[in-house]
């Protein structure tokens, strides 16, 4: 912990990289942990363009559901103590594969979204892409003003990540003196190839997570535990 604290508090330029696992601590499920949302759904049936063609009634019920317990979560100590981070350093990026925006409530503001926002929908027919935080959603699915069909703008299993955030994330690890991982399981990629991106540009790279993933082996350092717990602890001056 200490080495891992030293290379935060001096590096001039920080990137981090989060996952489900920074919101597990706010009481939101994660994909793959022993109540995760792949446990009892199946991302083939949710989370694919083929799904959503075939039924987007069936898609936008589950991304309801997930809207309305996003909408009662509130950030936790690991997001507050991240944006705290930011404000203290001049070059900073925040790049998250979480959809849920609690980063954004605790106070971060260069944040990247590299899988889109449950709070985002997208025509299907002009492509116009809009805010929407309407709990529970009506009608169902959602309609643009042009009339047609809107679509969770999110990004789903078959599909690319926006290119502006995926360059952005890949030139912050490319340039940062330090990248933090937090709370991802490091198996989806592109996002899990950018702590291997840092690593080969020279950045210290740190992980916090209860568990190893296939990262842990080649950080710099590795924290074990939960983000609540070792976020303030590793990131107060
Ligand atoms: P996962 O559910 O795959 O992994 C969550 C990680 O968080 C695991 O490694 C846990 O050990 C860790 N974790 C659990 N509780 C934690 C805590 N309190 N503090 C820190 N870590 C904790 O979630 P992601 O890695 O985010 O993609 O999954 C990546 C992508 O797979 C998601 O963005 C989503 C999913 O399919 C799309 O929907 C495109």
């Amino acid at each position: 912990m200490e080495n891992a604290r030293q290379w935060l508090a001096a590096a001039r330029s920080v990137a981090v990289l989060t996952g489900a696992g920074i919101s597990a601590e706010s009481e939101s499920p994660t994909f793959r942990g022993p109540n995760g949302l792949w446990r009892n759904n199946k991302p083939e049936q949710l989370a694919t363009p083929e799904a959503f063609a075939r039924d987007p009634h069936m898609v936008w019920e589950w991304y309801d559901w997930r809207r309305s317990v996003h909408a009662g979560k509130e950030p936790n100590a690991g997001h507050h103590a991240l944006a705290a981070l930011e404000r203290g350093k001049s070059e900073f990026l925040l790049i998250t594969q979480n959809v849920d925006s609690l980063h954004e409530r605790a106070g971060s503001r260069a944040v990247v979204h590299l899988h889109g926002s449950v709070w985002r929908v997208r025509c299907l027919e002009c492509g116009r892409e809009e805010a929407n935080e309407q709990v529970p959603l009506v009608p169902l699915p959602p309609r643009c003003e042009c009339g047609g069909m809107q679509r969770p703008a999110v990004v789903w299993f078959g599909e690319q990540l926006p290119q502006r955030e995926l360059q952005a994330a890949v030139n912050a690890a490319r340039q940062v003196e330090a990248f933090l991982v937090v709370g991802t399981s490091s198996l989806v990629y592109p996002a899990a190839a950018l702590p291997r991106v840092a690593l080969e540009s020279g950045a210290r790279v740190i992980e916090v997570n209860p568990e190893a993933t296939d990262l842990t082996p080649h950080a710099h350092a590795y924290l074990k535990g939960f983000a609540g717990e070792i976020l303030p602890a590793l990131l107060s001056q």
